[in-house]
């Protein structure tokens, strides 16, 4: 007999955008997950207030995939067959981001990473872009800083080995500082499960670098600059990535990082007007400054809206074909030109960890 309920009538017509966000709101990484949530939820807010797009609201569902890869496939699938999403927001880590971006684009729907780095992402297939630069620029642009601003030729690598986004990063920033005529005194990787550094560090030491390269997530860079102090490394040694960037790094080892320099996306002080607009409506509703994941998560999220308005039809595939044809969108982190290969075409910021906090040094471009 048939249930209440039951049956696999047609679906009622939706007087509403339904998007997924697949994000690490629990595990390792869960403040990349918070963060980028709390910037998208914003953006839907302000898509709303404005009566959404074309006519119809936006809803978007979050998930956790708990900072797993694995996790991160079911979830997209999930997503896409359970909720019917149209489109697809997430990850942060490229670990999680390239395996999501399988499924996702197996499926036919389109998925914009906030925060994803490395150069694998994209490349999963036509349906996978994302809102911030690649690791080959900014690998690049970190060896060129410490060449060329630092004035600093002899330096040390330590990375995760078992990471996507860390070991891309420092295999980039290698290359580039051998073309620059820089020396690798010392090379050290770790795995991710790994919490005791004094080893590596005491071996970088006695190669006697004059600055660090730390390609890694804020949760690693934590006991790393304080076992370095330990063991009377200085902070302002280090340079890093964009993994840096969380309230935890300064919370936790702010003192420890005293002068250290990192390549990012964004930074609450940026003299951009997009920008300034961005943070005073972020502080207005969560009373503290955004994090660049923050950032980046109200930009993937409002570069969708953009294209959903856009687009020729409400499908999928009519989506995907608006995003990839976005040009100089003004988000939070500056203009946006998505390209070929549907990355963004960006500038890079360099920031400054002073007095625990992060500070805006520079802008720079590639080429
Ligand atoms: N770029 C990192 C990755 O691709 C993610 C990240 C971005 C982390 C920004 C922190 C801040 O894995």
């Amino acid at each position: 007999g048939k249930k209440d309920g039951g049956g696999a009538g047609p679906e009622p017509a939706s007087n509403e955008w339904k998007v997924g966000a697949y994000l690490s709101l629990s595990g390792a990484e869960t403040q990349f997950g918070k963060d980028t949530q709390e910037g998208t939820e914003l953006a839907v807010e302000e898509i709303n207030a404005k009566g959404g797009v074309k006519g119809k609201k936006v809803r978007v569902l979050f998930e956790d995939d708990k900072s797993n890869p694995q996790e991160a496939s079911n979830k997209v699938l999930q997503l896409i067959n359970r909720d019917k999403v149209v489109a697809l927001l997430g990850e942060v880590a490229s670990s999680r981001s390239k395996a999501g971006g399988i499924v996702a684009n197996k499926n036919k729907i389109p998925m914009i990473s906030p925060s994803s780095t490395n150069p694998d992402v994209t490349k999963v297939g036509p349906f996978v872009f994302r809102v911030c630069f690649t690791d080959d620029v900014q690998g690049q642009m970190g060896a060129r800083f410490v060449k060329n601003k630092l004035n600093k030729s002899k330096v040390a690598v330590l990375y995760a080995s078992d990471d996507l986004y860390s070991s891309g990063l420092a295999n980039e920033f290698k290359s580039e500082a051998k073309k620059l005529g820089m020396t690798i005194v010392a090379e050290k990787s770790f795995l991710k499960n790994e919490t005791n550094f004094t080893t590596y560090l005491n071996e970088i030491k006695s190669a006697e670098p004059e600055a660090i390269y730390a390609p890694v997530y804020y949760n690693a860079m934590v006991p790393i600059a304080r076992q370095a102090k330990a063991a009377g490394i200085p902070g302002n040694m280090f340079v890093g990535g964009d993994g840096w960037h969380s309230d935890s790094l300064v919370n936790d080892a702010g003192e420890e990082m005293e002068g250290a320099y990192f390549t990012n996306h964004f930074s609450p002080d940026m003299p951009s007007p997009s920008s300034q607009a961005f943070v005073k409506r972020y502080v207005e509703k969560y009373k503290r400054e955004p994090s660049a994941l923050a950032a980046q998560g109200y930009d993937s999220a409002m570069l969708l809206f953009d294209a959903m308005g856009r687009a020729k039809g409400d499908t999928p595939e009519s989506i995907r074909d608006a995003i990839a044809e976005t040009k100089n969108f003004q988000g939070a982190t500056g203009a946006i030109t998505i390209d070929a290969e549907r990355n963004a075409e960006k500038p890079i910021v360099i920031v400054q960890i002073k007095g625990k906090k992060f500070t805006y040094f520079d802008t720079v471009t590639a080429k």
